[in-house]
């Protein structure tokens, strides 16, 4: 069996999500394992929405353990990972990540990531990134874009190949050191840190300054109430 560093791995032609088909892949190698597919018929995206899986793009899964207590760690390191990643291809550009783990490239979508329940403490972290094309978006808050659109033309397997070394590096860090250092670096490269941002909940739209990441991984609003924690949400400005 295929193996990228420690991971069991395996593409297939087409699926409905890579987020389930990694669970089937999962039983069988009982081991953490990714799972890519070159297309995806039902690809889906955060609070219910739909992701457009445009063929020539990267959807990978990734299944591993979590202990619960870590899972919001690790929903802000795999946002940093994948910025990193696409540093790594665009070089030249300003890479952000957008809370709480959406990554920018020129104010426009490249990457999100969906997290989801396996068995055990099993969970899929399952990761789009537009590499050869940009999908059209519409009513969404930020427009997409692609490797593609600045002139990059790269295969979908070196991207994965990368990810899984960030990955692998900011993991290990995280276990070695704790979440501090996560934090330092994500905070560097955050969207809008320290400016006036929106966050939709529930279709209820928040207003403040975006403060700080607490060190639970939560987004710190400033508003005129206080400082309030935010969970969940959407962020856009
Ligand atoms: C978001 O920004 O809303 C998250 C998008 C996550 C998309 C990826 S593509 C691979 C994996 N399979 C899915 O169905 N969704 C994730």
């Amino acid at each position: 069996m295929e193996k990228i560093e420690n991971w069991f791995y395996q593409n297939l032609e087409e699926t409905t999500s890579t987020n389930d088909a990694v669970q089937e892949f999962l039983k069988k190698v009982r081991s953490p394992c990714i799972l890519t597919a070159n297309c995806q018929t039902g690809g889906r995206g955060r609070l219910g929405r739909q992701w457009q899986s445009l063929k020539g793009n990267l959807f990978a899964s990734f299944a591993y353990q979590i202990n619960l207590r870590n899972l919001k760690h690790m929903v802000i390191l795999s946002g940093l990972a994948v910025a990193e990643t696409v540093q790594y291809f665009l070089p030249s550009q300003i890479v952000e990540v957008k809370w709480p783990n959406d990554v920018l490239v020129d104010n426009k979508k490249i990457s999100g990531i969906l997290f989801e329940k396996s068995f055990d403490d099993y969970w899929v972290m399952g990761i789009g990134i537009n590499v050869c094309h940009t999908p059209i978006l519409q009513n969404a808050l930020y427009q997409a874009t692609s490797f593609a659109d600045f002139g990059i033309l790269c295969d979908r397997k070196e991207v994965l190949k990368i990810l899984v070394k960030k990955f692998d590096f900011l993991k290990e860090q995280y276990e070695k050191e704790g979440f501090f250092s996560i934090k330092k670096t994500w905070l560097d490269k955050a969207y809008n840190r320290g400016k006036k941002i929106n966050i939709q909940q529930n279709g209820k739209i928040k207003e403040g300054i975006f403060q700080d990441l607490s060190d639970d991984g939560d987004l710190i609003l400033k508003t005129s109430n206080g400082c309030e924690k935010i969970i969940v949400g959407d962020l856009f400005v």
